[in-house]
């Protein structure tokens, strides 16, 4: 299944995708996964010029196309991002030439504003120290979004971690309103009241950390771990990870799923010749909420981040 994005893209969006955040690096690892994954049937694959991965991804599309598992550039759906570093409206165009560069492609379908949250510019050092935070011009850094969308750079442009009062500044000033927004999302924080900002306002969902992350703040993993989950899995007959990802698919959002293991790989596409039940839908609804991924987790120093643009990060 494939889901068409409003600025008509070069193709349709895949309705699940591959998501390359790992770390550390190892660019073999990475492109060998990614080549597994083409083998498998992906055509959907997210990387970002925070992550490092774009160079293997691109070696790996390129690969693919030499070995014939995929027919032209055409068949493959690639996002990126943009850096909170690079959220100054001067450097928009030349990171998005410089990640065309590394992923040895002529356009992406997809460049999303990483987070809505701009830094100091200069290499990109993670975790953030806080005075590094910059304001961030948001009506600059979206009409030079547009400006990679007008050139044929984008086919499509978009945002990622932006919450409904974020989007209304994008929205407020935009020519071409965001296709996408990709946030955190899963049974274990589902984004109600932003999904349905979003469908109000055509932009499409899609879903980082659908099987609850790897980790990143060691706290183990809230989704792979719930009972709730693998009740239904066991059910159903299905894996907990599928049942995960079949829910995801039923709200409409395009689940972004890492694996580097070619079984779970595979396992993770066969979820759309099968549904989840009105009770399994129920029950899900009724997991306890809890964020994994926030925007404090950019920077270094503890403590409350008391920036009113980052203090709705919840919704
Ligand atoms: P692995 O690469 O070893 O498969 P995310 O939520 O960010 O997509 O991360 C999911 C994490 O869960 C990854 O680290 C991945 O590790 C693991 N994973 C991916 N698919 C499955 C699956 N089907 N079952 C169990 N774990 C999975």
């Amino acid at each position: 299944p494939e889901v068409a994005l409003r600025h008509g893209s070069a193709r349709p969006m895949p309705a699940i995708g591959m998501g390359t955040a790992n770390f550390p690096v190892v660019p073999e690892t990475i492109r060998d996964a990614v080549l597994a994954a083409v083998e498998l049937g992906y055509r959907h694959f997210d990387t970002a010029s925070m992550y490092g991965t774009e160079p293997s991804l691109g070696d790996a599309v390129a690969e693919a196309q030499r070995l014939g598992l995929v027919a032209s550039r055409e068949e493959v759906f690639v996002t990126t991002k943009l850096w909170c570093t690079q959220c100054q409206p001067h450097l928009v165009l030349p990171s998005l030439r410089q990640s065309l560069e590394n992923l040895q492609l002529e356009y992406v379908d997809l460049y999303l504003i990483h987070w809505p949250v701009s830094l100091k510019p200069g290499p990109a050092v993670f975790p953030a120290k806080r005075e590094d935070a910059v304001p961030f011009d948001f009506e600059g850094v979206w009409r030079e979004m547009e400006e990679c969308h007008r050139l044929g750079l984008a086919k499509a442009i978009g945002v990622s971690n932006f919450t409904t009062g974020h989007l209304d500044k994008i929205m407020a000033t935009a020519t071409v309103a965001p296709a996408v927004n990709q946030v955190e999302m899963n049974p274990v924080w589902q984004q109600r009241k932003l999904r349905e900002y979003c469908a109000e306002k055509g932009i499409h969902v899609t879903a980082y950390s659908p099987l609850g992350g790897q980790n990143w703040s060691g706290q183990g993993n809230a989704v792979l771990d719930s009972e709730v989950l693998a009740e239904i899995a066991k059910a159903r007959g299905k894996s907990l990870a599928q049942v995960a990802l079949r829910w995801i698919y039923e709200q409409g959002v395009t689940p972004i799923v890492k694996s580097f293991n070619k079984d779970r790989l595979k396992q993770n596409l066969e979820i759309f010749d099968w549904e989840l039940t009105d009770n399994d839908l129920r029950k899900i609804s009724q997991i306890p909420q809890k964020k994994m991924v926030t925007a404090t987790g950019l920077f270094s120093s503890e403590g409350e981040f008391t920036s009113a643009d980052l203090a709705d990060m919840e919704i």
